[in-house]
């Protein structure tokens, strides 16, 4: 609550001072430190090289009363700590990162009891943060594996890791990196289910907690555009043509009882989309390929890794390549022209490497230069990270996102969409009358008639008043 308050009145503050975007920074770092809890190991370890600021780099956030979660992968040597916190009120805008829940949780290569790399996270509503471990030391050609695949679940409250499962053998490949997440609970905090892209081995893999056990689906929409692989980010060209399924986002929960995933390769501008229903199913591994969907292109330049659904319906995602962040409100047809900036800075925002919305509907972002830090060499001098924050409604405001559906007075008139825009609000359809017919449209991926049968007011209003 005080974090809260606390927040909209620097929220408020900012904008009269500054305004000009829409987000707001709230931390910004030159260069990364980590706290710990004893000066002398700190000093030690810089001498031995344990410890290397300057090869930290902030790629994933989270979101959990007055901590904010920053992880840090293992790419380089001298990252003591993978699983970070901060305390979003905080003394300085450059605090150093605390590591979750202690630096020997941490450890690097100790399999068991450690972390070697983290990458995005997830708070979930029972105050549990999932965490995958990819037990990898490196990247690309420098990768080690020291220790399998493993996700941990910290219980928030006691910051205590309260349940780790590591990846069966099937689960991965020899090319297989993840770094993406997404969780789904059910009605009780028992019945979840963790989905994890796999980017380079092209799969998804899906964890049942109720049934501590895993499995991989494989697909060709999960494979990336070959046309789609050149990047041009903060005046460096590079290629990313390999680069499959990524970011992922899941819906509320439908009228079925499921959610629809959708999520994007990062080489590539498309949209594709899933009924939580298959995936959850393990015997559907075999034979799901009519069970996926594809969604229009959002246009060029679009590339996207990291995404978020808010329980109203309103996409965010990162756009890489112009150092903004992109919405789309689920209530419209997925296109180009239905694609909207919420907010884009050319300075301060280059390379928005994830994207969470909280508990209170405040959407943030961290952004981190990640290409410079690849292939070429952050300058330490200036801020390289920085985290943004703004509420949800003030994002959408002015935008294509922006809620604004007429409801016409002659009911008989309105038709909501063409079949183009089957996938892209399964909620309205749901809400309509042919209830059932509309819900096999989505799910078998037909053109029923009936989507262009004119929805009624009262549809319209319920819909309305259960997404806000
Ligand atoms: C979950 O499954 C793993 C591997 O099959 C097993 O080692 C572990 O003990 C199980 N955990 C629980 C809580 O059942
Ligand atoms: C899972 O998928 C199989 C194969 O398509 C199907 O026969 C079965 O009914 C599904 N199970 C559930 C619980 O939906």
């Amino acid at each position: 609550m005080i974090v809260n308050f606390f927040l909209i009145i620097a929220w408020t503050q900012l904008c009269q001072a500054i305004n000009t975007g829409k987000l707001q920074k709230h931390f910004e770092w030159n260069i990364m430190d980590f706290e710990y809890p004893d000066l002398n190991k700190k000093l030690n370890d810089m001498a031995t090289g344990r410890l290397k600021p300057e090869n930290a780099l902030p790629v994933g956030i989270e979101i959990w009363n007055e901590k904010m979660f920053i992880t840090t992968p293992r790419w380089k040597e001298g990252i003591p700590s993978t699983l970070n916190y901060v305390p979003i009120v905080s003394a300085t805008k450059s605090p150093a990162l605390i590591p979750y829940p202690s630096l020997e949780a941490n450890e690097l290569g100790n399999c068991e009891r450690g972390l070697s790399t983290v990458y995005r996270i997830h708070v979930d509503q029972c105050d549990r943060l999932w965490v995958l471990d990819t037990g990898t030391f490196g990247i690309d050609t420098t990768t080690q594996n020291p220790c399998p695949y493993a996700i941990n679940i910290f219980d928030l409250r006691t910051d205590t890791r309260i349940h780790r499962y590591e990846f069966r053998k099937e689960d991965t490949n020899s090319r297989t990196f993840i770094a993406n997440i997404a969780v789904d609970l059910g009605k009780t905090c028992e019945d979840a289910h963790a989905y994890f892209s796999d980017e380079l081995g092209y799969g998804l893999i899906v964890y049942s907690l109720k049934e501590n056990r895993s499995w991989r689906f494989e697909h060709s929409f999960f494979m990336p555009d070959p046309l789609k692989g050149d990047f041009n980010i903060d005046n460096l060209n590079f290629q990313w043509g390999e680069e499959g399924i990524f970011g992922m986002s899941l819906t509320a929960v439908q009228k079925n009882g499921f959610r629809i995933m959708h999520f994007s390769p990062l080489a590539s501008n498309r949209e594709f989309a899933v009924s939580t229903q298959v995936l959850q199913n393990s015997s559907k591994t075999e034979d799901s390929y009519h069970d996926f969907y594809y969604l229009e292109e959002r246009g060029p330049n679009t590339h996207t890794t990291s995404r978020v659904m808010s329980h109203g319906g309103i996409q965010f995602f990162n756009l890489i390549d112009q150092n903004a962040l992109g919405c789309w409100n689920t209530i419209k047809s997925y296109e180009p022209k239905n694609i909207g900036i919420a907010d884009r800075n050319d300075q301060e925002l280059i390379f928005p490497a994830d994207v969470k919305i909280d508990r209170n509907n405040y959407v943030w972002v961290v952004s981190d230069r990640m290409p410079k830090f690849l292939i070429s060499t952050l300058d330490y001098k200036e801020p390289n990270f920085r985290v943004f924050f703004a509420p949800l409604e003030v994002l959408i405001k002015d935008t294509v996102c922006e809620d604004n559906i007429i409801i016409p007075s002659d009911q008989s008139n309105l038709y909501l969409t063409t079949d183009k825009t089957i996938f892209t609000n399964p909620e309205i359809y749901l809400s309509t009358k042919s209830e059932d017919n509309i819900l096999q449209g989505i799910l078998n991926g037909q053109v029923y008639p009936s989507l262009n049968k004119p929805l009624g007011k009262t549809d319209l209003l319920s819909q309305w008043n259960y997404r806000y």
